[in-house]
C-alpha cells in the first residue's frame, strides 16, 4: 500500500510535471494535494505538450486515477477549461477517473480581483503573485468564510454562500481597495453552470484513498510549488499560501503517515524563481540569457501559467539540504541537465559567506530576512560541451556531466535516481 510523494525541492518549475508522468507509470492514483491554479506543470509526450494547471499530471495516462485534494484551491473556470483541453487531445475524463475533493476550497473570480489588487497595492514590495486568487481563497478557508466544493452539492446554500462572499468582497474592493465591485448576478449565473457540470465528480476522498491503498494500490502525491515557496518554511513573505512539503500530503489528502514509500524531491540542475524574494545564487548578463533560453525553446524560462521571464542562477546546494530536511527527501530527480551543455564551467553553492563566518547549513525557519547578506561560496567544477539529449544510459554522460551529478549526490547524501536530459518522455537516464 505505498504512497510515494513528489515534491518540488527549489522555487517550483523544477519539472515535476516530468517526474510525475514518469512516476505515474507504476501508479493507480495520482493526488494533488496544494496550490491550485497558480501552478504549470508540462508534459511533452511525441508532438504534445500538456500544460496542466489544476488536473493531476498523471491523468494523462489511460489507467490513472486523478485526485483533487482537500489541501487545493480549486478555480471552476480553470478546471472546466482543462478538463474540455484535455478532452480535446484524446484524454478520457470522466467521475470514475477525476474525483474532487468534497471539501477542497473554490477560488472565486473576487479572489482573483482581490489578489491583483492587493499585490498592486503593495507597491515595490509587491510579492509579484500569479494573480489566480490564491492568497485570498486561502484566507477565506483560514477565517472559515471560504467555500467548499461540496457545497454546490445543495444548490439554493451554495447560492447563499456565493452571495455572501460576493457582497464581501465588493466591499473590501469598492471601500478599502478603491477598485469597482464585482457583477454578482453574473457570477451566480456562472457558478451555477460550474456547480451543475463539476457536481457528478464530488467524492469524499479521504476514505477513498485509504481504501484504494488498503487494495494494494500504488498513490503518487504531486506536489506543486516548491519546498522554498512553503508557506511556513519557504522563504516568508516571498511564498505562495499553501503547505507545498511534504507535510502537506497528509493533511491535504486526508491520508496518516504509514504508507509514505518515497519522498522524491525535483530538482533543476539550477535555480530559478519567478516572482520577488531572496536569491543568493541569482545570476544577471550572458549567463542568465545562457540558463534562460531566449523563448525560442518550449523549455526556456518564462513561466508556464504567466510567461513571466524567470530568474535564474546557479544551483544551491544549501538550499537544497535544507529541502532534504523539511521534506525528508530520500532521492532526487535531476532535470534540465542538458541546458548546461556548452558551458566552460560549471558553479555550485557550496556555503555562505555572512558577516565573516563560512555557513555550509542554514539555521533558518522560514524567513525572507535570514538570506540577507549571504554571499555564495562556489565550487567550479568542468563544463561539457557535448549535447545530452539522445543520452539513455548513465554511461552515455559525458564525465563532467557524471561527476556533477555525484557532487551533487555527494553534497547531499542523496542519490540522484533519475537525471533528465530533455522535455520529451523518453529523455531520462538512470543512475546505476
Ligand atoms: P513544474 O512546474 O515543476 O512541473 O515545471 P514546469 O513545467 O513549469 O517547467 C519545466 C519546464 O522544463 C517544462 O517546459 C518542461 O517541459 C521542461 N523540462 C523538464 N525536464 C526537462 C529536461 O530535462 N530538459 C529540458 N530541456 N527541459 C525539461
Ligand atoms: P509550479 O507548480 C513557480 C510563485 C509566484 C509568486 C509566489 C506567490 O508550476 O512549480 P501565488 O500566486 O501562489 O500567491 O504567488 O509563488 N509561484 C510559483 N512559482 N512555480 C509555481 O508553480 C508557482 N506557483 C506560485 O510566482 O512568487
Ligand atoms: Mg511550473
Amino acid at each position: 500500500m505505498p504512497l510515494d510523494i513528489v515534491i518540488g525541492a527549489q522555487w517550483g518549475d523544477e519539472g515535476k510535471g516530468r517526474a510525475v508522468d514518469l512516476l505515474s507509470k507504476s501508479s493507480q492514483i495520482v493526488a494533488r494535494y496544494n496550490g491550485g491554479d497558480n501552478a504549470g506543470h508540462t508534459v511533452t509526450v511525441g508532438p504534445k505538450i500538456y500544460k496542466l494547471h489544476l488536473i493531476p499530471t498523471g491523468l494523462i495516462h489511460p489507467d490513472v486515477i486523478g485526485v483533487i485534494g482537500c489541501g487545493m484551491v480549486l478555480n471552476p473556470q480553470t478546471l472546466v477549461e482543462e478538463m474540455d483541453m484535455l478532452r480535446r487531445g484524446g484524454i478520457k475524463i470522466n467521475p470514475e477517473r477525476l474525483w474532487i475533493s468534497d471539501a477542497v476550497q473554490l477560488i472565486t473570480p473576487g479572489h482573483r480581483l482581490l489578489d491583483r489588487a492587493q499585490d498592486a497595492a503593495l507597491g515595490n514590495g509587491k510579492l509579484g503573485t500569479t494573480g489566480r486568487g490564491i492568497g485570498p481563497a486561502y484566507t477565506d478557508r483560514a477565517s472559515r468564510r471560504g467555500l467548499r466544493a461540496g457545497d454546490i452539492l445543495d444548490l439554493e446554500f451554495f447560492a447563499g454562500r456565493l452571495r455572501a462572499h460576493l457582497e464581501q468582497v465588493n466591499l473590501t474592493l469598492t471601500e478599502s481597495l478603491k477598485q469597482p465591485g464585482i457583477d454578482i448576478e453574473y457570477v451566480l449565473k456562472e457558478y451555477m453552470d460550474y456547480a451543475v457540470q463539476l457536481r457528478p465528480y464530488i467524492r469524499r476522498i479521504g476514505p477513498l484513498l485509504q481504501e484504494a491503498l488498503k487494495d494494494g494500490r500504488t498513490i503518487l502525491a504531486e506536489g506543486a510549488q516548491g519546498t522554498l515557496l512553503d508557506l511556513d518554511q519557504g522563504t516568508y513573505p516571498y511564498v505562495t499560501s499553501s503547505c507545498t512539503t511534504a507535510a502537506g500530503v497528509f493533511s491535504g489528502l486526508g491520508l496518516g503517515v504509514q504508507p509514505v514509500r518515497a519522498v522524491v524531491g525535483v530538482v533543476k540542475a539550477f535555480q530559478t524563481r519567478v516572482g520577488a524574494g531572496p536569491f543568493p545564487t541569482e545570476l544577471q548578463g550572458d549567463l542568465a540569457v545562457f540558463l534562460r533560453g531566449t523563448g525560442a525553446n518550449p523549455w526556456d524560462e518564462f513561466g508556464t501559467t504567466t510567461g513571466r521571464p524567470r530568474r535564474v542562477g546557479w544551483l544551491d546546494l544549501v538550499l537544497l539540504n535544507y529541502a532534504r530536511e523539511v521534506n525528508g527527501l530520500n532521492e532526487l530527480f535531476l532535470t534540465k541537465l542538458d541546458v548546461l551543455s556548452g558551458m566552460k564551467e560549471v558553479l555550485v553553492c557550496v556555503a555562505y559567506q555572512r558577516n565573516g563566518d563560512t555557513l555550509t547549513s542554514l539555521d533558518f525557519s522560514g524567513d525572507a530576512r535570514m538570506l540577507d547578506g549571504c554571499m555564495p561560496v562556489y565550487k567550479t567544477l568542468p563544463g561539457w560541451q557535448e549535447e545530452l539529449r539522445g543520452c539513455t544510459r548513465w554511461q552515455d554522460l559525458p564525465a563532467a556531466a557524471q561527476n556533477y551529478v555525484k557532487f551533487i549526490e555527494e553534497h547531499t547524501g542523496l542519490p540522484v535516481k533519475t537525471v533528465s536530459v530533455g522535455p520529451e518522455r523518453d529523455a531520462l537516464l538512470y543512475r546505476d
